[in-house]
């Protein structure tokens, strides 16, 4: 009983406990077998890429939404600001403060629009709203003008995408009315296309023309905002007439192409590469079955490797009996179920494979390359949405 020991020995014991407990939380801290690496001169590479496309005099808008497209948006914001971005972009409101409240301090602009309730942390984090509706311009402008202050904004136009954004129809007599309220400033209009990463680009050139033939119908109106921004990174690569006066690309940042037609036309670097270590080899028999459900049966005396990765670190359920693993320089098949914290793999034709070996889930090793996209292709999606679900127990490693 700890009641009955003498108080130093209780003090010693403790001090033995907290520093055991400290070096045990040290270890667990600095060891994760589970890890998304990311390259930061990977991103720089591809962010002068990028700037290469257009013109000194366009501003550059990197889209740092969703975590980074999952990459960590405080590293890669302090990183892209480092190398000299004009704006970040984020989704949301509570996005746009965990940058302020990280010290980012360029503009940040909120591409989804906002609600009321977030009209006055808007205000205080200098965050620069996406506006499409009159209540909420009333609610900025009249915030704004108790603070004695003026608050840009930008007017989304949806020329169609057919989700946020006024039509083009009602936008001039919009920008009119907002002319009442002297504390916004137009800064900027925006739009976004539904199709640039597609080979035939009719549809994205209709929607640039109803793009500038709004922006002719605002100027007539009085408002000739300094920023008109409609080009994501598929149409800075293949519609340089998208590029406005301020561009706004997310994904090839990230070093993957919205499309496998781009690919020819701009080098890029993968900035992740997720990984993991085997925790366990086991040789079992023929008609051993894996994982729940029994899905896959060993056919053959097999080697499988037991690896910490599963569907609640972002890799999908959907790639069990599907997905491919590199050990060694080779492909291992996913063999059974992907299960929330285990994903079993078949090594038995990859030579002197031992627990605490590397692997590889999407990246290189030796010469052999998983990437986000082929990811995608197996589970019938698309690289944006196996970046943004890498999850957050895996932890990130930022190089460069
Ligand atoms: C409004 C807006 N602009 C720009 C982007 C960046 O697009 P991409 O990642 O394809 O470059 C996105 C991404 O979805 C977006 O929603």
């Amino acid at each position: 009983m700890i009641d009955n020991l003498h108080p130093e020995m209780l003090s010693n014991n403790t001090v033995r406990a907290q520093s055991a407990e400290a070096s045990l939380s040290c270890m667990s801290l600095n060891f994760h077998a589970t890890t998304a690496e990311v390259d930061l001169g990977a991103l720089a590479f591809n962010y002068q890429q990028l700037r290469q496309l257009i013109p000194p005099s366009v501003k550059f808008l990197a889209v740092v939404k969703a975590d980074a497209y999952g990459h960590g948006a405080i590293a890669v914001s302090r990183k892209l600001e480092e190398l000299g971005t004009d704006f970040l972009g984020v989704a949301s409101v509570p996005e746009g403060i965990e940058l302020r409240q990280a010290g980012l301090d360029k503009p940040i602009l909120i591409l989804s629009g906002i609600y009321p309730e977030e009209v006055e942390e808007v205000l205080s984090h200098h965050l620069t709203p996406m506006v499409y509706r009159l209540d909420i311009a009333e609610a900025l402008a009249a915030a704004a003008r108790q603070r004695r202050t003026t608050i840009p904004i930008h007017i989304k136009v949806d020329t169609g995408m057919g989700r946020i954004g006024l039509l083009p129809e009602d936008t001039p007599a919009f920008v009119q009315r907002l002319q009442a309220f002297e504390n916004l400033q137009i800064e900027g209009i925006a739009s976004h296309l539904s199709t640039a990463d597609e080979e035939n680009p009719s549809f994205a050139e209709e929607q640039l023309k109803r793009f500038s033939r709004t922006i002719e119908e605002i100027k007539k109106v009085g408002i000739t905002p300094r920023f008109y921004h409609v080009a994501n990174s598929a149409a800075l690569v293949n519609l340089s007439a998208a590029n406005g006066t301020l561009v706004r690309p997310g994904i090839m940042l990230y070093g993957s192409y919205p499309a496998a037609s781009l690919k020819p036309k701009i080098a890029l670097r993968r900035v992740m590469s997720w990984k993991s270590r085997i925790a366990d080899v086991k040789k079992v028999p023929a008609g051993n079955p894996i994982s729940y459900g029994r899905t896959f049966v060993t056919q053959s005396t097999s080697l499988l490797a037991a690896i910490p990765v599963g569907y609640a670190d972002g890799y999908s359920r959907l790639l069990s009996n599907r997905g491919e693993v590199l050990i060694k320089g080779k492909r291992a098949p996913v063999v059974g179920r992907v299960c929330m914290d285990w994903t079993m793999a078949d090594v038995t034709a990859i030579p002197a494979v031992a627990a605490g070996d590397e692997v590889v889930l999407m990246g290189s090793q030796l010469g052999q390359e998983i990437t986000a996209e082929e990811i995608g292709g197996w589970v019938g999606t698309i690289s944006y949405e196996i970046l943004c679900s890498v999850g957050r127990r895996v932890q990130r490693i930022y190089k460069g």
